[in-house]
């Protein structure tokens, strides 16, 4: 019977990295379990493996072994399609440095998630409802008046703010948000953080890292990565 009220269950995850003949091992054996509409923040040192793991997490990369499980699909033994759908559909994920595509504007930018899952007659089917969709994301996000700027012509606090628009646009169950505010000013990291807090308030399951301890206050519960593992795992007290 599936328990909907853990939506990633991660089990004694591995990872090494191998450069040569070196080896570095970066994942001891990671134990999570996220609840379906909790805000979580991971937080560690640099290099302690924060960005691994929610790639890991993401299904943007593999364990060596361990297992990851969103609800009932085991991520490590999914086929090609269902991890696609998974990593398209399911995760909205937000990157430390927006990974905003370059060529396309602001509003192509945000439904582009939309158009890959289709077909080319899908699409046509689609299309103007994705692009209201987009459009209505962005007004949400204070981005109105930008939807034909490109990604170079946005400050850094803008472009976070279109790639959160891009997480959002196919309703993910998941938010997976690495170092949103990492490049940000405070005071503009402040106002994608409270973003972040409307969508906790609205349900949004959100996992986050940072190697910051004031953001990472901001979350709900606050678990810690070190050594490759995660101490004090799921004990820590929420914080409101
Ligand atoms: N593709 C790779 N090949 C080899 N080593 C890697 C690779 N990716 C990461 N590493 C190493 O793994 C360790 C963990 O990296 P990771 O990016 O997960 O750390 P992090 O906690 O996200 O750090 P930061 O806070 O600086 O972003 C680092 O020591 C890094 O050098
Ligand atoms: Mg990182």
């Amino acid at each position: 019977m599936t328990d909907n009220s853990k939506i990633l269950t991660a089990n004694k995850i591995h990872k090494t990295y191998r450069m040569g003949a070196a080896r570095v091992k970066v994942l001891k054996g990671v134990d999570l379990t996220v609840k379906t509409g909790e805000f979580v923040a991971i937080v560690g040192s640099s290099g302690s493996g924060k960005s691994t793991l929610l790639h890991i997490l993401g299904a943007l990369d593999k364990p060596d072994s361990g297992t990851v499980k969103y609800l009932d699909m085991e991520l490590t033994a999914a086929r090609n399609g269902q991890l696609n759908r998974y990593r398209n559909k399911t995760v909205g994920f937000v990157f430390q440095f927006y990974h905003l595509l370059e060529e396309l504007n602001v509003l192509e930018n945000v439904y582009i998630p939309t158009m890959v899952s289709k077909s080319v007659f899908g699409w046509f089917g689609v299309r103007s409802e994705a692009k209201k969709r987009a459009r209505r994301l962005l007004e949400q996000l204070g981005l109105s008046d930008r939807l034909k700027h490109k990604p170079y012509q946005l400050s850094g606090g803008e472009r976070q703010r279109v790639a959160i628009a891009r997480a959002l646009m196919n309703k993910p169950d998941l938010l997976l948000a690495d170092e949103p505010t990492g490049n940000l000013d405070s005071k503009t990291g402040n106002s994608i953080l409270k973003i972040f807090d409307e969508l906790h308030s609205q349900g949004q399951t959100i996992v986050m890292v940072t190697h910051d301890d004031n953001i990472a206050a901001r979350a709900q519960r606050i678990v810690a990565l070190q050594d490759g593992v995660i101490k004090g795992k799921n004990k820590c007290a929420p914080l409101k």
